[in-house]
């Protein structure tokens, strides 16, 4: 006589264990910006331009390339411009950085941005909060740069838009008109 056949019992389905949320380890950071102290939260992976746009909601420097290669998200840091999408905000500890929204003082353009209103620098304005930033670093270091120190400076920031003649003049034009952004400095 056949014996029957034994059915395997099916085990009963293994339910998934959810998938654990990857902890974001978050240190706390104080940036400087514009003068004023800002105590945040952040992991510290972020770039000093994410964390200004997100964090703090200064949106003045852009998010171009995100690799180093376009400048528009130039900030001063010590006084120097650095492409921000590659600066590490926890490293900006204890740093004085400076964005195109602490140009104007009281509601007054600094010198350079009259100059650049002025000369019709700015088409599109992606460039300028990079090109402003750059600018004003020079003109403090050299209160009367010439075109191929302008040049020089701002050789690290891309514009589509202007051909960089404008610029250009609007720069050298500040120091030709007794370099205010220097003296500025020295108040
Ligand atoms: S976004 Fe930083 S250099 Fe282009
Ligand atoms: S004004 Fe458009 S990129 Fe410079």
């Amino acid at each position: 006589m056949a014996k029957a056949k034994k059915t395997a019992k099916k085990a009963p389905a293994r339910k998934k264990p959810a998938a654990k949320k990857p902890q974001s380890l978050k240190v706390p950071v104080t940036l400087s910006v514009n003068g004023v102290d800002h105590e945040l939260l952040i992991e510290p992976q972020r770039t000093l331009l994410d964390v200004l746009r997100t964090d703090l909601e200064l949106t003045g420097a852009k998010h171009g390339c995100g690799v180093g290669e376009c400048g528009s998200c130039t900030v001063l840091l010590d006084g120097a411009p650095v492409n921000s999408c590659l600066v590490l905000a926890v490293m900006c500890r204890g740093r004085q950085i400076e964005t195109v929204e602490g140009l104007a003082i009281d509601g007054q353009l600094s010198p350079v941005q009259s100059s650049f209103i002025e000369h019709g620098a700015i088409q599109c304005g992606f460039c300028s909060p990079g090109m402003l930033l750059s600018s004003t670093a020079l003109l403090r270091a050299k209160p009367h740069p010439g075109e191929t120190e302008v040049r020089e400076a701002i050789s690290g920031n891309l514009c589509r838009c202007t051909g960089y003649q404008k610029i250009v003049e609007a720069v050298v034009a500040v120091g030709q008109e007794g370099a205010p952004e220097a003296a500025k400095e020295g108040e």
